[in-house]
């Protein structure tokens, strides 16, 4: 895979996380979607991974969550024991972030910097996740290869992001963006050109020396003609993004047309 062109990458939107309005931690911002519908999941599938490899413990442990944004998967990492540096690009997210851990007590660094030019040194990382985050950046094989990089050898890349297949372009560009009867996300949020086939993530890890073990798919807790009327519900005005997110979220699945979550191995 290449750098995204210009003319792709300008069509994606990643200032709305700077706007005042999407605040994270609110129950009725889209954004509050990725911590009601989406950390648990993430949260039961790194348990099991732990658990797989040589059950580790991650108290101490040094992770590096990039695109942290407001710091959701942050925070449970931090609970869980891991010793957590968030970085991002946006300001007000970072600054949102930082505010949520102090007002919550919880001891997390926070940065501003992009997946592309990691403030780590080499080798120095146990852990790093990139969730809903690798479909947003501009230069993916640098990302890939930053975090290769600064992973210390046995060291688990973990992530989730959105495959490019037709399924994906009508649930997530134009269900949830486009098609005004139940488009709830920002405009602009995803762009269906930057989302990864699986294929073309493995060989970018296998040339930066990181070993696939394991993938899955994701899928809505419910059948989809369910989701829709949630949705609709929604665009109504009758539910907030917090109760959307009690009704639909996602549940591990073999299918991975739409959404997939993994993680790979920094080899020796
Ligand atoms: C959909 S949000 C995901 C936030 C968080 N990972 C979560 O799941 O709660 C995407 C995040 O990626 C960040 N982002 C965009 N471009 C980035 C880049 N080049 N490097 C790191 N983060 C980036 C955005 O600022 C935003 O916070």
């Amino acid at each position: 895979m290449e750098k995204i062109p210009t003319d792709i990458y300008q069509c994606i939107d990643n200032e709305l996380y700077n706007d005042k309005k999407n605040q994270w931690w609110h129950d009725d911002s889209p954004l509050f979607v990725l911590w009601c519908s989406f950390n648990p999941t993430r949260i039961n599938y790194l348990r099991k991974t732990l658990h797989k490899e040589n059950s580790i413990d991650p108290q101490g442990k040094i992770a590096l969550d990039i695109g942290c944004g407001g710091g959701f998967l942050s925070e449970e990492l931090a609970r869980m024991g891991f010793s957590v540096t968030g970085i991002d690009p946006s300001v007000q997210s970072i600054q949102t972030a930082i505010n949520h851990s102090l007002a919550n007590g919880l001891q997390i660094e926070y940065l501003l910097g992009t997946g592309e030019a990691l403030p780590c040194p080499d080798s120095s990382i146990d852990f790093v996740f990139c969730c809903d985050v690798l479909e947003h950046v501009r230069d993916l094989p640098k990302v890939i290869s930053e975090i290769s990089r600064v992973l210390k050898p046995g060291g688990i890349f973990f992530w989730d992001t959105i495959n490019r297949t037709f399924l994906s372009k009508l649930i997530a560009i134009n269900i949830l963006q486009d098609w005004k009867l139940w488009a709830v996300a920002p405009t602009n949020l995803h762009v269906w050109e930057m989302f990864i086939k699986p294929r073309e993530l493995r060989s970018l890890l296998e040339v930066n020396n990181l070993a696939w073990r394991d993938h899955i798919g994701l899928m809505p807790n419910i059948a989809f003609p369910a989701v829709l009327g949630y949705l609709r519900k929604k665009v109504k005005g009758e539910l907030s993004f917090k109760e959307f997110g009690q009704k639909v979220w996602m549940v591990e699945s073999k299918i991975t047309n739409i959404m997939y979550m993994g993680v790979a191995i920094k080899q020796p």
